[in-house]
């Protein structure tokens, strides 16, 4: 029986319940500024820089005060139209082994964080947490030479994350977003948090992170140096069990949030984490999923109905949160959604 129509099973009415728009919105939900959270890549350098693939996002540089200034006259009208979080990748060139640029003082997200705090203080600032940014190798963590072979050093890895969490919150970060999928590293970041007087700050956790083909414009953003795969520690794109143990892990060890990425094919594990309630789901909509949407909102000239579609789809199965390039797009058109 439909649940939304007087109609006895022998007479199905649909079209009365689809005959204003007023009512064909009842039936839909609707997406809020407040559950955007917009993804930003920023550098030291002087100027800011177009991404191949993300357009019309920038690398936005630090500019000549250091200040942040181009992103900051960026944001406040975002800001205006309702924009509540921001979500920061550090884009640097001095990459090693250990990846010492991540929580390095002059490192970018730090120097963005406090230029943000400051210029929008009621912006929450969300600190991406991983290593690839920052190693020549380009691995989310630390390797160890094993049998000839260099594979991950999941303590070592941990260690590094939690120093890299602690700087961030000590920057002003609102939030931790731990990217890098090692084992165990909620717990430890948020015992590092706890025991410096951070409780306060929360965290995202990557939790369902597949090794999906939808990365590319993000490795060129972030200008990797990566080669190879990252098959034993991010999850097969088939998998739903690594979701699950995950969920139930990450929450264990102190998630306030966890992320869903890639989204739009994943909409089986956005339902059913989302189905768990202990805590928010939030999808991304990663980089090769932008260029998937807008290559056809270009290609079709159909980018409004695209973008809507796509991210009211994740609404639907369960998101409470969208971290998406679309985020400034989106704002723009909301109000006639
Ligand atoms: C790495 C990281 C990736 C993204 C966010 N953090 C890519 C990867 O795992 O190689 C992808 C985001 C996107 O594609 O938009 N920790
Ligand atoms: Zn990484």
């Amino acid at each position: 029986m439909a649940s939304f129509s007087n109609a006895t099973e022998a007479n199905m009415s649909l079209h009365s319940g689809l005959a204003h728009p007023a009512h064909r919105a009842w039936t839909e939900p609707h997406i809020h500024a407040s559950q955007l959270i917009y993804p930003l890549f920023v550098t030291s350098r002087v100027t800011d820089n177009p991404i191949r693939g993300l357009e019309p996002n920038v690398q936005w540089g630090a500019g000549p005060a250091g200040d942040f200034a181009t992103l900051v006259a960026h944001l406040r009208p975002l800001q205006a139209k309702g924009l509540r979080s921001v979500m920061l990748f550090g884009v640097v060139e001095d990459k090693c082994g250990q990846g010492h640029m991540a929580d390095s003082p002059d490192t970018p997200v730090i120097t963005c964080t406090q230029a943000l705090r400051k210029a929008l203080p009621e912006l929450l600032i969300a600190c991406d947490v991983c290593m690839c940014e920052y190693t020549d190798h380009g691995h989310c963590g630390v390797l160890r030479r094993v049998d000839g072979e260099d594979i991950i050093d999941n303590d070592a890895s941990v260690k590094r994350l939690s120093d890299i969490g602690l700087a961030y919150a000590r920057a002003g970060a609102h939030m931790l977003c731990p990217s890098d999928m090692m084992d165990n590293r909620i717990g430890a970041i948020r015992a590092a948090l706890n025991a410096n007087g951070f409780a306060q700050v929360s965290i995202m956790a990557y939790t369902s992170k597949k090794a999906s083909c939808m990365y590319a414009p993000f490795r060129d953003a972030v200008e990797s140096t990566f080669k190879g795969d990252r098959n034993r520690y991010q999850h097969p794109v088939g998998s739903t069990s690594h979701a699950l143990l995950a969920y139930d892990r990450d929450v264990a060890e102190g998630a306030d949030t966890v992320i869903v990425k890639p989204s739009l094919f994943y909409g089986d594990i956005v339902k059913e984490l989302a189905a768990k309630k202990l805590v928010p789901v939030a999808c991304y909509v990663v980089s090769g999923e932008y260029k998937m949407l807008s290559d056809y909102g270009n290609g079709t000239n159909s980018m409004d109905a695209v973008v809507r579609e796509a991210h009211l789809s994740l609404v639907r199965a369960g998101a409470s949160i969208l971290i998406t390039y679309f985020t400034p797009f989106i704002l723009e058109r909301l109000s006639q959604w």
